[in-house]
C-alpha cells in the first residue's frame, strides 16, 4: 500500500480511537477502576472525573466538541428550553440549574430568567470545581447568581420554592434510585405555576440509529438506558407526581426535552 493511504488509514482509525479511550479512561473506565478499588463512597463517588478535575473540565469544555457529542442538536435542545423561560412571568421569583453543564446552557438559561423577571437564580451542583466553572461563564448578570454545592437527590431548597428548574442532562448519569429521587426533588420544589425542565436522551425513532445509541450507553453511559422506557421521567413526572408534561424531540427522537408544569394556585 502506498503511504500516503496508510496514513490516511492510520489518521481515519487512530484518531476516533484515541478520542474514544480518552472519553472512556476519563468516564466510565474510571468508575470501574473506583469500583474495583471500593473507592465509591461519597456522595459524588458516581461523578467521572470529566466533571470534577479542573483541568480536564477546560480541556473538553468547548461549544464544538460539546454540541458535537448532542449531534450538533445542543442549541435547539437549549432553545427549547430559553423559549419557553422567556414566556414566563419570573417576576421576584427564583430559578434553580440543578447541575452545571459543558457549553453554554448556563449563561443561555441565566439571561433568559433575568430577561423574565426572575429576582435569583441558584446554582446547584454536587462537585465544587463545576460551580466555579460555571461561574466563570456568567461574568456580568443582572441579578444575583447563587452557588450552592448540593445534591440533586436531596435538594435542601424548601418546598414549592422555585419557578423554574433546570436539568439539562443529569438524569442519564444518574443510577435508578438516584433518576427517582432526583425527579422527585426537582418536582418537590417546584412553586405553583412553575416549570421543570428536563433535557436529555431519549430512544430514538430509527432502528439503525438505535443500535448505535444503544451502544454509546453500554460503553459510556449505561445508566442513560432506562431514559428509553424502564425510566421514562414522564411516567414518574405525570403518573405519580401530577404534574402535566409535554415533550419536544430532536434528532429523530435521539433527544428530548420534558417541560413539567405545577398548576398555578387556586
Ligand atoms: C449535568 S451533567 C452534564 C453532562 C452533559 N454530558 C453535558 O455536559 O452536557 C454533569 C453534571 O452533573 C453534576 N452532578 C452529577 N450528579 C449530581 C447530583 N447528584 N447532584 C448535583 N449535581 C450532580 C456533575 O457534577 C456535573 O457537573
Amino acid at each position: 500500500l502506498p503511504s500516503w493511504l496508510l496514513w490516511t488509514l492510520a489518521v481515519l482509525i487512530g484518531v476516533p480511537t484515541a478520542v474514544a479511550l480518552f472519553f472512556f479512561v476519563f468516564t466510565e473506565g474510571a468508575l470501574l477502576l473506583r469500583k474495583l478499588r471500593g473507592d465509591t463512597v461519597g456522595p459524588a463517588s458516581h461523578v467521572y472525573p470529566i466533571y470534577s478535575r479542573m483541568w480536564l473540565i477546560h480541556m473538553v469544555d468547548f461549544q464544538p466538541i460539546i454540541s458535537s457529542i448532542l449531534l450538533g442538536q445542543y442549541g435547539r435542545l437549549v432553545s427549547f428550553i430559553t423559549r419557553s423561560m422567556r414566556q414566563m412571568d419570573l417576576k421576584d421569583k427564583d430559578v434553580l440549574v440543578t447541575s452545571c453543564a459543558f457549553g453554554n446552557v448556563v449563561p443561555r438559561v441565566v439571561d433568559a430568567a433575568f430577561a423574565s423577571g426572575a429576582r435569583r437564580v441558584e446554582l446547584l451542583d454536587i462537585v465544587a470545581n463545576e460551580l466555579t466553572h460555571a461561574r466563570s461563564k456568567l461574568p456580568a448578570t443582572p441579578g444575583p447568581v447563587d452557588l450552592v454545592q448540593g445534591d440533586a437527590t436531596a435538594l435542601a431548597q424548601p418546598s414549592h420554592s422555585v419557578s423554574a428548574n433546570i436539568l439539562f442532562f443529569l438524569l442519564h448519569e444518574l443510577d435508578p434510585e438516584m433518576k427517582r429521587h432526583a425527579i422527585a426533588e426537582a418536582a418537590r420544589v417546584l412553586a405553583p405555576g412553575g416549570k421543570l425542565y428536563v433535557a436529555d436522551f431519549h430512544r430514538p425513532d430509527a432502528r439503525p440509529l438505535r443500535l448505535l445509541s444503544w451502544l454509546y450507553f453500554k460503553v459510556f453511559e449505561p445508566f442513560g438506558l432506562a431514559l428509553w422506557g424502564t425510566q421514562d421521567p414522564v411516567d414518574q413526572l405525570q403518573g405519580q407526581l401530577g404534574l402535566p408534561c409535554t415533550r419536544q424531540t430532536a434528532a429523530f427522537g435521539n433527544f428530548q426535552v420534558i417541560e413539567a408544569t405545577r398548576a398555578a394556585a387556586a
